[in-house]
């Protein structure tokens, strides 16, 4: 592994180390301070609570060093290129970067243009691997595997790189993949063997696992569908939970709005609901990440 910028670029082999040596952190097993002296650059062209904190907790448990930069208070607020932005941070020789951008593929810009592993935090609407790593470790977890489980992804899947990510690692676990969305969000092309179902009602008997994604209405020019539609005919309410398999478990990856695409009962429900255990287990993914692509360099 030289850089992580999506699951396809990733080997069987490689999923199952980055799974397994996150467990390892997980049960406090791994050594911490692996990465002293070592410098990370975190780049976030776009808003992040989750993803970049989770990054900077991670790094930092390992005793890294991280340098932030954002581009509101850059030189990209004065008008310089995305390309000479890169060059100039990448001038510096960081051990790591990890980066998050609007548009699809930037990870693999700065790839090919820096000495170091880029880690990608997400672009555009393309991937968003390290979600899909943590969403994988936290349903290992809770059911030993994920092999032979029914995963229903709801909501925007069009334009959501959760939704890409996950689909495709879940398949690649041996998960049976259902989506439920509005036309509107319904994807182009639907992966190899993935069922689709425009009403939660359809979508939902025998589902052991449900995954609400919210409207990514900030890659929309208006909302193609109002917040009180869109709850009244997708949002995962306890109602529409009660159609899945007995104990069916609920993943979101956050931001979550209470009340549209996830009611609060079900987003509180401890029995159910793997929001935070999916937060917590996102450190230890990072952990793993950062430990594989540069403990050995
Ligand atoms: C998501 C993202 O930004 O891709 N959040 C996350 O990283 N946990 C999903 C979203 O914004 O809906």
């Amino acid at each position: 592994m030289q850089h992580i910028l999506g699951i396809d670029g990733l080997s069987d082999a490689d999923i199952t180390a980055i799974l397994d040596c996150a467990q390892a952190y997980a049960d406090g097993l791994r050594q911490p301070e692996l990465l002293r002296g070592r410098i990370v650059f975190s780049l976030f062209f776009e808003n992040s609570t989750r993803t970049r904190v989770s990054f900077e907790t991670a790094a930092k448990r390992l005793g890294a060093e991280v340098v932030n930069w954002s581009p509101g208070a850059s030189s990209v607020a004065k008008g310089e290129s995305f390309a000479d932005t890169i060059a100039t941070l990448a001038a510096m020789r960081p051990d790591a970067i990890i980066m998050r951008h609007t548009e699809n593929r930037a990870p693999h810009m700065v790839a090919e243009r820096a000495l170091c592993p880029v880690i990608n935090g997400g672009d555009g609407t393309r991937a968003h691997p390290t979600q899909a790593l943590l969403d994988a470790l936290t349903l290992r977890q809770a059911r030993g595997q994920v092999q032979g489980l029914t995963l229903v992804y709801c909501g925007d899947i069009a334009h959501s790189r959760v939704a890409g990510s996950g689909m495709e690692i879940f398949r690649r676990l041996g998960a049976r993949i259902r989506i439920v969305a509005p036309p509107a969000f319904m994807p182009m092309d639907l992966p190899p063997g993935v069922e689709a179902f425009t009403r939660m009602e359809d979508g939902m008997p025998g589902a052991d696992v449900v995954i609400p994604i919210r409207p990514q209405n900030e890659r929309m020019d208006t909302a193609l569908i109002d917040d009180a539609g869109y709850a009244a005919a997708w949002g995962l309410t306890p109602q529409r939970l009660a159609l899945a398999a007995p104990g069916a478990l609920v993943m979101a990856p956050g931001p979550i709005r209470r009340g549209v695409e996830i009611d609060g009962a079900v987003a509180d429900d401890p029995a159910r609901s793997l929001i935070l255990k999916q937060v917590a287990n996102g450190v230890f993914v990072r952990m793993a990440v950062l430990d594989l692509l540069l403990a050995e360099r």
